[in-house]
């Protein structure tokens, strides 16, 4: 699988945002809000590399304890696949532990992404292709 972006958690999105720029990221599109996940997300890019600010608007968000915890730091690495379910399945026989089923998300393009976790290496995401119809 190749490597789609890095996300970072990040507190305060406008001020991290600007903070990229100054390390040649441009932004791709506007600040999309997850409602699902109370979250807001911008996603950048730097010639091939692409990273996802992901920050939480409310206390409840899925990654409010998350950024309490750890501030404002990268925190997963997305991995894109053809076949989401069965790289699920894949990974979750060897060791990982599914965190958040395969989902549509919203900023991106109603694609579906999935969560893992491996104490070995933290936390990664699964991201499909193409859009299911
Ligand atoms: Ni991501």
């Amino acid at each position: 699988m190749t490597v789609h972006h890095v996300g970072y958690l990040v507190r305060y999105l406008e001020r991290a945002a600007k903070t990229f720029e100054a390390l040649g990221y441009v932004p791709q599109g506007d600040v999309t809000r997850d409602e699902s996940r109370k979250v807001d997300i911008l996603f950048m890019e730097n010639g091939d590399t692409v990273i996802e600010l992901v920050s939480p608007y409310a206390a409840d968000s899925a990654v409010g304890s998350l950024s309490k915890r750890i501030g404002s730091a990268p925190y997963h690495i997305c991995y894109e696949t053809d076949e989401i379910e069965k790289e699920i399945s894949r990974l979750t026989a060897s060791g990982y532990v599914l965190t958040q089923e395969a989902m549509p998300a919203p900023a991106i393009g109603g694609r579906r992404v999935a969560f893992l976790l491996n104490p070995a290496i933290g936390l990664i995401e699964l991201v499909e292709k193409q859009a299911q119809r």
